[in-house]
């Protein structure tokens, strides 16, 4: 039997695909229910439905790393992630990482080593150094370039991001030289 150009338009009418999905999400600490499009990325939610702009759109293509936020917490581009695919999943980004008033270490860091110029790629090396410390097996600075290569850095700020984050990671390990 063979399936006609029509039927195959009618069977992906749009007028058949459900308009919105609801969706539970854990961020920064806070419980979200929305209704969102099929098709809307977590960076797209993050930022024009919950305003929390500080995670950036540079490529939106998975290339730049500058929309990095932390999935129960793993590091993921969230310009490549459908929201409903993270139903019921803990977010966080660059506005969950201070404690109120008081910055994180790697904030402290960045600011210490001069870690940022234009700041534009900082939320996403934020949370990308913050991933990287969670998943533990970065030890050397050169670990570090390699597991941070995924985000990009207009302004060459690497050295001192670099830098930033090798020394949050040495205190963590407690000041163990590597
Ligand atoms: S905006 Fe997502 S990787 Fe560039
Ligand atoms: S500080 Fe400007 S893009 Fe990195």
């Amino acid at each position: 039997m063979s399936t006609s150009a029509k039927d195959l338009t009618d069977r992906a009418s749009p007028a058949e695909l459900p308009s919105t999905h609801q969706v539970s999400l854990k961020v920064n600490g806070v419980e979200k229910r929305m209704e969102v499009a099929p098709w809307t990325t977590l960076l797209d939610l993050l930022r024009e439905s919950l305003d929390l702009t500080g995670t950036k759109k540079g490529c939106d293509h998975g290339q730049c790393g500058a929309c990095t936020v932390l999935v129960n917490g793993k590091r993921i581009n969230s310009c490549l992630t459908l929201a409903v695919m993270k139903d019921g999943a803990e977010v966080m980004t660059v506005e969950g990482l201070a404690a109120g008033e008081t910055l994180h270490p790697l904030q402290e860091a960045f600011i210490e080593h001069d870690a940022f110029q234009c700041g534009y790629c900082t939320p996403g090396q934020l949370c990308s150094a913050l991933g990287l410390l969670n998943e533990g097996k970065a030890k050397t600075l050169d670990d570090i370039r390699e597991s941070m290569s995924g985000n990009l850095c207009r302004c060459g700020a690497y050295p001192n991001i670099l830098t930033a984050i090798e020394k949050v990671r040495r205190e963590r390990e407690g000041g163990a030289e590597q």
